[in-house]
Protein backbone atom coordinates (compact mmCIF):
# COMPACT_ATOMS: atom_id res chain seq x y z
CA UNK A 1 0.00 0.00 0.00
CA UNK A 2 1.41 3.36 -0.98
CA UNK A 3 1.23 6.08 2.04
CA UNK A 4 -0.45 8.48 -0.07
CA UNK A 5 -2.43 11.76 1.62
CA UNK A 6 -4.71 14.35 0.03
CA UNK A 7 -2.89 17.35 -0.74
CA UNK A 8 -4.92 20.40 -0.30
CA UNK A 9 -4.18 24.10 -2.44
CA UNK A 10 -1.66 25.88 -2.40
CA UNK A 11 0.27 22.89 -2.42
CA UNK A 12 2.45 22.97 -5.49
CA UNK A 13 2.26 19.73 -6.64
CA UNK A 14 -1.44 20.44 -7.91
CA UNK A 15 0.03 22.37 -10.80
CA UNK A 16 2.62 19.95 -11.96
CA UNK A 17 2.74 18.52 -15.25
CA UNK A 18 1.26 14.79 -15.04
CA UNK A 19 3.00 12.12 -17.32
CA UNK A 20 0.81 8.97 -19.20
CA UNK A 21 0.82 6.23 -17.37
CA UNK A 22 2.87 3.65 -19.76
CA UNK A 23 3.43 0.97 -17.48
CA UNK A 24 0.36 -1.55 -16.40
CA UNK A 25 1.52 -3.59 -14.10
CA UNK A 26 0.75 -4.82 -10.57
CA UNK A 27 1.61 -1.26 -8.80
CA UNK A 28 -0.68 -0.14 -11.04
CA UNK A 29 -3.40 -1.93 -9.93
CA UNK A 30 -2.11 -1.04 -6.14
CA UNK A 31 -2.04 2.64 -6.89
CA UNK A 32 -5.48 2.55 -8.38
CA UNK A 33 -6.85 0.46 -5.47
CA UNK A 34 -5.29 3.27 -3.11
CA UNK A 35 -6.83 6.23 -5.37
CA UNK A 36 -10.10 4.61 -4.43
CA UNK A 37 -9.50 4.01 -0.96
CA UNK A 38 -8.42 8.23 -0.49
CA UNK A 39 -11.28 8.76 -2.60
CA UNK A 40 -13.93 6.97 -0.13
CA UNK A 41 -11.88 7.48 3.22
CA UNK A 42 -12.36 11.57 1.82
CA UNK A 43 -16.12 11.21 0.94
CA UNK A 44 -15.14 12.01 -2.41
CA UNK A 45 -16.75 11.54 -6.06
CA UNK A 46 -13.64 11.68 -7.65
CA UNK A 47 -10.02 11.92 -6.84
CA UNK A 48 -7.49 12.48 -9.54
CA UNK A 49 -3.24 11.42 -8.64
CA UNK A 50 -2.52 14.60 -8.04
CA UNK A 51 -4.61 15.22 -5.41
CA UNK A 52 -1.95 12.65 -3.81
CA UNK A 53 0.95 13.70 -5.16
CA UNK A 54 1.41 11.54 -7.74
CA UNK A 55 2.28 13.05 -11.38
CA UNK A 56 0.52 10.79 -13.57
CA UNK A 57 -2.64 10.97 -15.96
CA UNK A 58 -5.26 8.60 -13.66
CA UNK A 59 -8.33 9.50 -11.94
CA UNK A 60 -11.13 7.82 -10.59
CA UNK A 61 -14.66 8.52 -10.33
CA UNK A 62 -17.43 6.60 -8.58
CA UNK A 63 -20.71 7.40 -9.16
CA UNK A 64 -24.18 5.25 -9.02
CA UNK A 65 -22.26 2.17 -7.68
CA UNK A 66 -19.74 2.26 -10.51
CA UNK A 67 -16.24 2.75 -10.18
CA UNK A 68 -14.67 4.61 -13.61
CA UNK A 69 -11.15 4.50 -13.93
CA UNK A 70 -9.25 7.08 -16.31
CA UNK A 71 -6.03 6.84 -17.68
CA UNK A 72 -4.33 8.84 -20.15
CA UNK A 73 -7.81 10.11 -20.99
CA UNK A 74 -8.29 12.24 -23.98
CA UNK A 75 -11.70 13.81 -25.14
CA UNK A 76 -11.94 13.67 -28.87
CA UNK A 77 -15.29 15.57 -29.24
CA UNK A 78 -17.69 17.25 -27.03
CA UNK A 79 -21.46 18.89 -27.57
CA UNK A 80 -23.50 21.01 -25.87
CA UNK A 81 -23.25 23.09 -22.70
CA UNK A 82 -24.22 22.80 -19.12
CA UNK A 83 -23.70 24.99 -15.95
CA UNK A 84 -23.75 23.43 -12.56
CA UNK A 85 -22.13 23.45 -9.04
CA UNK A 86 -18.69 22.64 -8.52
CA UNK A 87 -16.38 21.15 -5.32
CA UNK A 88 -13.39 19.63 -5.08
CA UNK A 89 -11.63 17.63 -2.08
CA UNK A 90 -8.36 19.98 -2.58
CA UNK A 91 -10.34 22.93 -2.15
CA UNK A 92 -12.38 22.16 1.12
CA UNK A 93 -15.22 24.28 1.75
CA UNK A 94 -15.26 26.03 -1.39
CA UNK A 95 -17.99 25.50 -4.29
CA UNK A 96 -18.47 27.29 -7.26
CA UNK A 97 -20.92 27.62 -10.97
CA UNK A 98 -18.68 25.51 -13.63
CA UNK A 99 -19.96 25.93 -16.93
CA UNK A 100 -18.35 22.22 -19.03
CA UNK A 101 -20.02 20.36 -22.51
CA UNK A 102 -23.47 18.31 -21.85
CA UNK A 103 -21.50 15.18 -23.48
CA UNK A 104 -17.87 14.16 -24.45
CA UNK A 105 -16.51 11.24 -26.46
CA UNK A 106 -12.82 10.09 -24.80
CA UNK A 107 -10.45 8.07 -25.60
CA UNK A 108 -8.81 6.13 -22.16
CA UNK A 109 -6.29 2.95 -21.51
CA UNK A 110 -7.94 0.36 -19.89
CA UNK A 111 -5.92 -1.43 -16.40
CA UNK A 112 -4.33 -3.56 -18.82
CA UNK A 113 -3.21 -0.67 -21.58
CA UNK A 114 -6.05 -1.31 -23.85
CA UNK A 115 -7.46 1.91 -25.57
CA UNK A 116 -11.36 1.84 -24.56
CA UNK A 117 -13.63 5.00 -26.36
CA UNK A 118 -16.50 5.65 -24.13
CA UNK A 119 -19.49 8.76 -24.21
CA UNK A 120 -20.59 10.39 -21.63
CA UNK A 121 -23.02 13.12 -20.46
CA UNK A 122 -24.83 15.43 -17.77
CA UNK A 123 -23.33 14.71 -14.20
CA UNK A 124 -20.88 12.00 -15.20
CA UNK A 125 -19.36 14.57 -18.13
CA UNK A 126 -19.00 16.72 -15.70
CA UNK A 127 -16.80 14.68 -13.27
CA UNK A 128 -14.75 13.41 -15.65
CA UNK A 129 -13.85 17.12 -17.18
CA UNK A 130 -13.23 18.27 -13.57
CA UNK A 131 -10.74 15.39 -12.91
CA UNK A 132 -9.02 15.56 -16.30
CA UNK A 133 -8.09 19.63 -15.35
CA UNK A 134 -6.44 18.01 -12.45
CA UNK A 135 -4.25 16.26 -14.86
CA UNK A 136 -3.50 19.33 -16.60
CA UNK A 137 -2.99 21.11 -13.46
CA UNK A 138 -5.70 23.17 -14.11
CA UNK A 139 -7.77 23.38 -10.87
CA UNK A 140 -11.74 24.27 -9.49
CA UNK A 141 -10.58 28.14 -8.45
CA UNK A 142 -9.87 28.72 -12.06
CA UNK A 143 -13.01 28.16 -13.60
CA UNK A 144 -13.88 31.27 -11.13
CA UNK A 145 -14.32 35.01 -12.27
CA UNK A 146 -11.14 36.87 -10.60
CA UNK A 147 -13.14 38.29 -7.46
CA UNK A 148 -14.34 34.66 -6.77
CA UNK A 149 -11.00 33.49 -7.09
CA UNK A 150 -9.79 35.56 -4.64
CA UNK A 151 -11.92 35.27 -2.58
CA UNK A 152 -11.50 31.62 -2.08
CA UNK A 153 -7.96 31.86 -1.92
CA UNK A 154 -8.47 33.96 0.66
CA UNK A 155 -10.11 32.21 2.63
CA UNK A 156 -7.99 28.87 1.58
CA UNK A 157 -4.84 31.02 3.17
CA UNK A 158 -6.26 32.15 5.95
CA UNK A 159 -5.74 28.50 7.92
CA UNK A 160 -2.11 29.57 8.05
CA UNK A 161 -0.57 27.67 5.18
CA UNK A 162 2.19 29.36 3.27
CA UNK A 163 0.96 30.99 -0.30
CA UNK A 164 3.21 29.06 -1.57
CA UNK A 165 0.97 29.94 -5.25
CA UNK A 166 1.03 33.40 -5.19
CA UNK A 167 5.14 33.11 -4.83
CA UNK A 168 5.62 30.74 -7.63
CA UNK A 169 3.27 32.99 -10.08
CA UNK A 170 0.34 31.11 -11.08
CA UNK A 171 1.26 28.24 -13.55
CA UNK A 172 -0.79 25.92 -15.60
NI1 LIG B 1 -10.99 18.20 -7.74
Amino acid sequence: MNDLRLRVFPDPVLRDKTKPVSVFDESLKDLVADLVRVMHTEDGVGLAAPQVGVSLKLAVIFHEGVLHVLINPCVTSSEGEQSGEEGCLSFPGIYGTVVRPEKITLTCRDINGNEVTSEVSGFLARAFLHEMDHLEGKLLIDHFSPLKRSMARKKLLRNGSEPVEKRRGRKK
